[in-house]
């Protein structure tokens, strides 16, 4: 009777030994358990698309059962249009040495690679990586670094405004000149309006204070207006569509979400699916498959956008063959 407590007391005594230090092994930083999956999910500014992405991220995590607050964590953080906050942001993830990165942007993206070489990087919706150097060969990263892709058409959204408002003369081109995503999308125009010697006039921004002027000045000279998906435009679109509905001029843009917000027409990637496929690639790598061997994934369907109210408001009949293909968002959400 006697032995058997002892041993008992013994064992007890075992078991308490192990259970501190089983916790004080896991007494990270936060208190939190240091085995937490832990993303940093950065994000360049508040846009409509940037915000759908984000939250078709998060959500497709949680349906593949990554629930943050319950067995992840997400940490995420907007960086408002500063350069100076996606480093600060990006910084911070890699101090506290987060399993993942998830970046939306390109500039977004640009900044997380510079800071780290380790840490895994999913950048969301750039518009063309190899320009951008976040990687090297689209089927083969290379790096730390892999992810989704927006590259959009610009000979298709040219085609539909053929189809739209045939007969201009002269492309009005808006978008800020540091977003490496904008500069390839206008590469592309500069192309098209060459091969169909038409006159492009670009109005090359670098905040967002300058839509206003740089808008007004494109509506006196041209019979159209383009915007790729750039994200400067894309924040103060409001300031746009209400210097080019007054002006009378379609504005054709580069994203869903820029028609959502009341410009004319687009010819797009769906967002909500391009977040779903960034977070499978997170998950992927949680589960320990190598960036450097996963390709980037591009969307490759493509649909047309419209607003009918946009058009209304410039007087403008959308073909019935246009009409019956394309998604009117100003009667359905995105
Ligand atoms: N493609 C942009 C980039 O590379 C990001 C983006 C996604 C975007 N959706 C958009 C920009 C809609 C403007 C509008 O940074």
């Amino acid at each position: 009777m006697k032995t058997m407590k002892k041993k008992g007391i013994a064992l007890m005594a075992v078991l308490l030994l192990l259970m501190t230090g089983i916790l004080a092994g896991c007494g990270g930083s936060g208190g939190e358990d240091d085995d937490t999956v832990k993303i940093g999910l950065v994000q360049l500014v508040e846009h409509t698309s940037l915000d759908q992405i984000r939250e078709s991220i998060i959500d497709q995590l949680e349906e593949e059962g990554y629930v943050d607050g319950e067995n992840i964590v997400i940490d995420y953080q907007n960086a408002q249009n500063e350069q100076s906050n996606l480093k600060t942001i990006c910084q911070g993830f890699v101090a506290d040495d987060v399993d993942v990165i998830v970046a939306i942007t390109t500039p977004a993206a640009q900044v997380a690679m510079g800071e780290t070489s380790e840490i895994p990087i999913v950048f969301s919706a750039v518009t063309d990586p190899v320009a951008a150097e976040v990687v090297a060969d689209m089927d083969q990263p290379g790096g730390n670094v892999t992810g989704t892709s927006d590259v959009i058409s610009v000979d298709n959204i040219m085609g539909l405004a053929e189809d739209i408002t045939p007969g201009f003369k002269t492309i009005g081109a808006i978008y800020n000149s540091s977003e490496t995503n904008s500069v390839s999308a206008i590469e592309d125009l500069r192309e098209y309006a060459e091969e169909n010697s038409l006159e492009l006039v670009e109005s090359a921004i670098t905040s967002a204070n300058e839509i206003q002027s740089a808008a007004q000045n494109l509506a006196q000279k041209c019979d159209i207006v383009f915007s790729p998906t750039d994200n400067t435009v894309a924040s103060a679109i409001a300031t746009a569509n209400q210097v080019f509905v007054e002006a009378g001029v379609p504005f054709y843009v580069g994203a869903d979400s820029m028609v959502k917000d009341g410009a004319f027409a687009t010819y797009g990637v769906d967002y909500d699916y391009l977040g779903r496929e960034t977070a499978d690639m997170v998950i992927e790598i949680l589960n320990a498959a190598d960036p450097a061997e996963m390709p980037v994934r591009t969307m490759e369907e493509m649909a047309m956008y419209i607003n009918s109210d946009t058009a209304a408001e410039l007087g403008i009949d959308i073909p019935q063959e246009i009409l019956d293909q394309a998604t009117d968002l100003a009667r359905e959400d995105l």
